[in-house]
């Protein structure tokens, strides 16, 4: 067998061996059912987008897979290790930013990631070495003497993202490392993920669509401690071929508008008349389901055709934005 065969052979296994196995993880607090039975696999060299409105149980099974939090029920193995049974050999290969990315302030950068390569345990040299990498890699070189406390938010996620990486695991999980961030410091923070995922697996979780987009190569969409899709972006939007949602304003009484919802050509997946109910008590506004481009023109004639001023009608996206959209107004119940 050629050496060229006998690599390829070997990067299809590897492709095919899951890096991260979930099976049926449930946990609860107290009443709160935070997870109930979540399954997915993470491929190796893949950026997994794990994806869920607020409160849909992102952190908590998270926590579970990096060693954190025991899970009441269900399993997790990690490069083949189980995590319940051998969570230090697991902390070794996964690098975690934690949600909130708690650094301490009050150390220079430099300082920080040595505590964080020392608490790792890593030789000295290993500890010199890594912190050498995460600065390139990371882009500190300019922060690297400066306090963390006095760096910007975005520089405080790349220490966060640094002290990740210190020990070159193979599996790197952030808890939604862009929250927080100013935009141009989010364009910068999706950059160095995906510079990052091209040479190492990837579990990024997000409450919006949009930073999964950019990133992933596959979603998993949990809601309620369930998942509710699994895999490539685009497979799961044209399962989802559901409406397209349009956000819609007009200027009418409360009772003009309630009668307005009720006749229009769509369905209505949030009506935020109270939002807006104390400043301008004459505007409302609804996001509703349409049936595609066609749909956005029935909808503008049917508000044309009311009498009443027309203020905005705005197509929100495609129609996996929709279905997220839905969840996200439905709350965390
Ligand atoms: N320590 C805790 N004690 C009690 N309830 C908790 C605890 N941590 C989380 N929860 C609840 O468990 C559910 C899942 O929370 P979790 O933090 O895992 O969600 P999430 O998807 O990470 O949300 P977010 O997008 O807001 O970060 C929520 O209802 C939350 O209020
Ligand atoms: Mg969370």
């Amino acid at each position: 067998m050629s050496s060229s065969t006998q690599q390829s052979q070997a990067s299809m296994l590897a492709a095919a061996v899951p890096v991260v196995s979930v099976r049926g993880l449930v946990k609860n607090y107290g009443d709160v059912q935070a997870l109930r039975g979540v399954d997915f696999d993470v491929p190796a060299g893949s950026v997994l987008g794990f994806l869920g409105p607020n409160g849909a149980g992102k952190t908590t099974a998270i926590k579970i897979l990096c060693g954190y939090l025991a899970a009441d029920a269900g399993s997790v193995s990690v490069c083949g290790l189980d995590v319940a049974t051998h969570a230090l050999e697991v902390k070794r290969r996964i690098g975690y930013l934690p949600e909130n990315n708690p650094v301490y302030t009050d150390m220079r950068v430099e300082d920080f990631l040595r505590f964080a390569a020392r608490a790792r345990g890593l030789s000295a040299a290993a500890v010199r070495n890594g912190i050498d990498r995460v600065i390139v890699q990371t882009g500190l070189a300019e922060v690297y003497r400066r306090y963390v406390g006095q760096c910007s938010k975005g520089f405080r996620q790349r220490v966060g993202l640094a002290q990740a990486l210190i020990h070159d695991p193979e599996l790197l999980v952030l808890d939604e490392p862009t929250n927080g961030l100013d935009p141009l410091q989010v364009v910068e923070m999706r950059a160095l993920i995906r510079e990052l995922g091209l040479t190492k697996t990837v579990i990024i979780t997000s409450h919006v669509l949009p930073e999964i987009e950019a990133l992933a190569d596959n979603v998993v969409l949990i809601h309620r401690g369930k998942k509710i899709a699994d895999g490539p972006l685009a497979t799961i939007a044209a399962d989802f071929s559901g409406g397209l949602p349009v956000r819609f304003s007009v200027s009418c009484s409360a009772s003009q508008f309630e009668q307005l919802l009720a006749t229009l050509p769509a369905q209505v997946v949030e009506n935020r008349r109270a939002a807006f109910a104390a400043a301008m008590p004459n505007v409302h506004a609804a996001v509703v389901e349409v049936d595609g481009p066609s749909g956005v023109a029935a909808l503008a004639e049917a508000a044309h055709a009311s009498g009443y001023p027309l203020l905005e009608l705005t197509p929100l996206g495609g129609s996996l934005e929709a279905l997220f959209q839905s969840l996200r107004f439905g709350g965390e119940g």
